[in-house]
């Protein structure tokens, strides 16, 4: 089963009567349990194509399958369920909640969708031990380093078990030894929950690392 298909992508921006096509025939599908690295240079069409695949936005042409469910066309009442139910995002600033601590954090996405409060929880500190942080429950974003912060938007975004994760740059505000440590987090988290994970990021070595590289430039994956 595949977390993620894309067939014939396109993405048009009109601006001042000119039409830009950031996106060109994509096509690109991820399989549960594989973590592929998207690189290319800036302006490339890196996070459109995430903002895309997470139905943040909507494209001009094409096909999206999220968990092999046709999204495509979509309602906005399904588009939001998709994402709730089958999609995790990290972003490259953690964007927590400052008031709330690291297990709030975590444990919200599941008390969003009805989960109970206590299951919430205890799920929420499974996940922040899988991560490492099961000293840290009850500390607020501001009480944490950066890499910490960003093992609690991972365990956030890994919290529901989606299908699909689209990490946008995640280490790109970390220094190189953390960042390895943090995509070995996200690694193992994607083996062990057998999660199709898409992850931009201008590292090399940590590309070097996944699973796929996939590289696009002026909008053409190769
Ligand atoms: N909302 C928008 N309206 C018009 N052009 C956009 C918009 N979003 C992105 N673009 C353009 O699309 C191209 C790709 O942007 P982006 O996907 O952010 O690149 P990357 O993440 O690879 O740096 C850029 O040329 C950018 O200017
Ligand atoms: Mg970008």
């Amino acid at each position: 089963m595949s977390a993620l298909k894309l067939v014939n992508i396109s993405k048009k921006f009109s601006q001042a009567e000119q039409t830009f096509e950031v996106i060109k025939s994509a096509n690109l599908e991820i399989q549960k349990g594989e973590l592929v690295s998207l690189i290319g240079p800036s302006g490339a069409g890196k996070t459109t194509l995430l903002q895309i695949s997470g139905l943040l936005d909507s494209c001009s042409d094409g096909q999206i399958f999220v968990n092999d469910i046709e999204v495509s066309k979509a309602n906005d009442e399904l588009r939001t369920k998709i994402r709730k139910d089958h999609i995790g995002f990290v972003y490259q600033f953690h964007h927590l909640l400052p008031e709330f601590s690291a297990l709030e954090n975590v444990a919200l996405p599941l008390l969003i969708k009805g989960v109970n409060k206590s299951k919430s929880f205890l799920e929420a500190e499974k996940i922040l031990s899988n991560v490492g942080l099961a000293d840290r429950l009850n500390h607020k974003p501001a009480q944490l380093s950066g890499g910490q912060q960003q093992r609690v938007a991972i365990a956030r975004a890994v919290v529901s078990k989606p299908s699909l994760i689209l990490a946008d740059e995640p280490t790109g505000n970390l220094d190189s030894s953390i960042s390895e440590k943090i995509f070995d987090i996200l690694q193992n988290l994607v083996k062990t929950y057998q999660i199709g994970c898409l992850m931009v990021t201008h590292n090399t070595e940590l590309a070097k690392k996944s699973d796929r590289i996939v590289s696009i430039k002026d909008g053409i994956i190769s």
